[in-house]
């Protein structure tokens, strides 16, 4: 009868251990599903009519720029005799009002890391013809502030972007605002 007893009192031991071990991995289950939910809500509340992807063709760095930081109030319409960059244009900054401007004065030059992207429509086009990309990578210029400059083209609207202009012929005009960080437009 005793032996028994500790038989039964093994099993229900055994049983008791089971069935913790269980719920405890159920549990690590649930908690890290509704942490999935949470990360997905979050991003989906965040940008809910855009998704953050690059124009074909270009930089993932870029993605979802015209959601940055704008640096013209109005659209710069295209300029007669020659426009490098032919086309209304928009031009967007990764970064905050308050890195560049603190107390509502733009301050220069422009930290590491920051990008400049400006689009462009061509005249006469309905879609973003022109990407034009400042980029400050310390180190990678220092003879003009260590900006990158490329510039990606397509003409159609479906079509991806190719890079096809880039480095001296952008800083070489580009240098005439080099007192404003080699950045023509200021911001608004
Ligand atoms: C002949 C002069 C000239 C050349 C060459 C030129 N740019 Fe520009 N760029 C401008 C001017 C002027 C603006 C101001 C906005 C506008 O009117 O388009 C500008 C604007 C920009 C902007 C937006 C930031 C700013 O400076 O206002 C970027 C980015 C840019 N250019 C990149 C490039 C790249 C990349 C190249 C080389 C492929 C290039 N640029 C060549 C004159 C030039």
């Amino acid at each position: 009868m005793k032996m028994y007893t500790r038989n039964l009192l093994a099993v229900l031991a055994i049983t008791l251990l089971f069935t913790a071990c269980a719920s405890e991995k159920q549990l690590e289950e649930i908690t890290q599903q509704s942490e999935e939910e949470e990360t997905t809500n979050w991003e989906e509340s965040t940008h809910p009519e855009e998704p953050v992807v690059a124009l074909p063709g270009l930089p993932d760095d870029v993605a979802g720029y015209t959601q940055w930081l704008k640096l013209n109030a109005e659209p710069i319409p295209p300029q007669g005799g020659g426009d490098p960059h032919n086309g209304t244009k928009n031009v967007y900054v990764n970064q905050t009002r308050d890195t560049i401007a603190p107390n509502g004065t733009q301050q220069f030059p422009y930290p590491d890391g920051s990008i400049v992207v400006k689009d462009a429509t061509r005249p006469g086009k309905d879609y973003i013809g022109l990407i034009a990309i400042m980029r400050k990578k310390a180190g990678t210029n220092p003879d003009h502030n260590d900006w990158e400059f490329t510039e990606y083209l397509r003409d159609a609207p479906d079509a991806e972007f190719s890079l096809k202009f880039q480095g001296r012929i952008c800083w070489g005009c580009h240098a005439q605002v080099e007192d404003i960080d080699y950045v023509f437009t200021e911001l608004e």
